[in-house]
């Protein structure tokens, strides 16, 4: 039994270790978090081999045996110094590893000098994030975009139930309670977009509540904050900062044209209206919502703008109430909602 347990767990940690259970990492607080997972690995592979050798030997070996159907085992006594032992060792290897993981938590959870402070709203079923500026001024989008190389701290709430951001790429996750302010701490080291998701089942619509987390080098995230500022950028579309839309509903023909193609970069990109619904023209199959080239067929631009910022004015047969997120009359910019009227209006003609 200990050859077969010997070999059983270092055939174990060896897959453990081999294992990347986690995306690439992003950030500063990865690797603290890494090691601390590698060495409670290391440490109960061998308990679990033990306690199920055990089992499996004492399965085999103490089996009933024809005959002995109606007999009782032998009866069993105390054994003391049994249970000083079993009780002694886990307790140790228990306060160990809770004071390691507190260390570690205190390490990652440690407050920086020029923290960027992000904003996080949850609600059933987005993520709102708000970078609040000089002068009161307050910046809001509904996808992260982060600084490299500078620590974060998040405040975090809920205006409905509790949620759980998570980006994995910097394994810290935090949940989202409705009444109260919670924090998170991030330092990202490396460009790239990551998810950013929901790890608390919140309702229906739960496994759409996603978006992404953008970092960028510092002057590239500076550039992005203070077109956000600008009053005729549109916020949160990256690439179409500096497009000069005329946000006049009804406007002249080349307006128009301007509106409805930033209406549908807005559907495919930062609107994320792809992710549910089905658009041919958009090229989108998302599936939790209705398909919009029938639903809204023959509706009217007023019609399609209720439905976006209410959408439980009227809900399409078949389809649940409260699955949509309803703010996105405060998520998108003006422009970004006029777009997405006269673009959705143009192809569900
Ligand atoms: Cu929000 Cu799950």
């Amino acid at each position: 039994m200990v050859a077969i347990g010997a070999i059983a767990s270092a055939i174990g940690i060896a897959l453990a270790l081999w294992i990347n259970w986690f995306p690439a990492s992003a950030a500063k607080q990865d690797k603290p978090i890494d090691t601390l997972y590698d060495v409670l690995m290391i440490v109960s592979i061998p308990i679990f081999v033990l306690v199920v050798t055990v089992v499996l030997y004492s399965v085999w070996a103490f089996r009933m045996r024809p005959g002995q159907e109606l007999e009782d085992g032998p009866p069993i006594h105390g054994n003391t110094r049994l249970e000083v032992f079993w009780t002694a060792i886990p307790a140790i290897l228990l306060v160990s590893l809770c004071s390691y993981a507190y260390g570690v938590l205190t390490d990652i959870e440690k407050t920086h000098r020029n923290e960027l402070v992000v904003k996080v709203h949850a609600v059933q079923f987005a993520w709102t994030f708000s970078y609040p500026q000089a002068g009161g001024r307050t910046v809001t989008t509904p996808q992260l975009y982060l600084p490299v190389d500078r620590p974060v701290r998040f405040d975090i709430d809920s205006q409905d139930v509790i949620h759980d951001f998570w980006v994995p790429a910097f394994r810290v996750k935090i949940d989202t309670v409705p009444g109260i302010v919670t924090h998170l701490r991030v330092t990202p080291t490396r460009l790239g977009t990551y998810p950013v998701v929901c790890a608390e089942l919140c309702g229906l619509g739960h496994s759409v509540m996603r978006s992404s987390a953008h970092v960028m080098p510092a002057a590239a995230f500076a550039a992005w904050l203070s077109r956000q500022g600008a009053p005729a950028s549109v916020a949160a579309g990256g690439a179409a900062g500096g497009s000069s839309a005329s946000a006049s509903a009804g406007g002249g023909g080349g307006g128009r044209a301007q509106l409805v193609a930033l209406g549908r970069q807005t559907f495919t990109g930062s609107g994320g209206c792809g992710a549910c619904h089905t658009l041919a023209d958009a090229g989108t199959s998302g599936t939790t919502g209705p398909d919009l080239g029938r639903a809204l067929k023959g509706q009217s631009a007023a019609e399609i703008r209720t439905d976006i910022v209410d959408p439980n004015a009227r809900i399409t047969s078949g389809y649940q109430p409260n699955i949509m997120p309803s703010n996105f009359g405060q998520t998108l910019s003006a422009q970004q909602l006029d777009g997405l009227v006269a673009y959705l209006a143009t192809v569900s003609k």
